[in-house]
């Protein structure tokens, strides 16, 4: 199996609940097309709990309320996604937080196109590979406890 060569990753992605509504199928779809394994998917409405905690690195921040408010107004699809360096290249196919600068410097990235504003802009993808084992244990954690994740990103399906 050739690809046993090549070291995958995985990376928590999530289609925010204003996208999960308006662009589902293209968002799918350019995951697909870019060559991500869908390897986890869940579908659910994140209660104001869970958004606290998914986002409690920026929980002193002055837009955390709305945040939070938005990430628990309905169903979202968090996935683990696989490939090669699947962080970077998420984060590359999401475009940059704000969907005005998308449309500048990354007009075919996923929030240039389908994002309305800085809060609902259309996806969610983990910065670093530490911080996809964490989130990723955090939404689909029966695998095994959050000391063990962080050393084993890659290879994980
Ligand atoms: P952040 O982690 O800075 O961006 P990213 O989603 O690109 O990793 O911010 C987390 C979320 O917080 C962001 O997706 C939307 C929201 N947010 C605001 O509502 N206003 C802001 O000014 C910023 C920076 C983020």
């Amino acid at each position: 199996e050739i690809e046993f060569f090549f070291p995958r990753e995985q990376t928590l992605a999530v289609i925010k609940p204003d996208a999960l509504e308006e662009h589902r199928e293209e968002i799918l779809e350019h995951i697909r097309k870019g060559g991500f394994t869908i390897s986890r998917v869940k579908e659910t409405v994140l209660s104001k709990e869970m958004a606290e905690e998914f986002y409690k690195e920026h929980r002193d921040k002055p837009f955390f309320t709305q945040l939070v408010e938005f990430m628990s107004r309905g169903p979202c699809m968090l996935m683990a996604l696989t490939k090669e360096n699947a962080v970077e290249e998420w984060r590359a196919m999401m475009g940059p937080t704000d969907p005005a600068q998308a449309k500048e410097v990354a007009p075919d990235s996923l929030r240039a196109r389908f994002a309305t504003d800085i809060l609902q802009n259309c996806v969610h993808g983990s910065t670093d590979r530490e911080r996809a084992a964490i989130k990723i244990h955090f939404v689909f954690g029966d695998i095994r406890s959050e000391g063990d994740v962080a050393g084993d990103v890659q290879g994980q399906e």
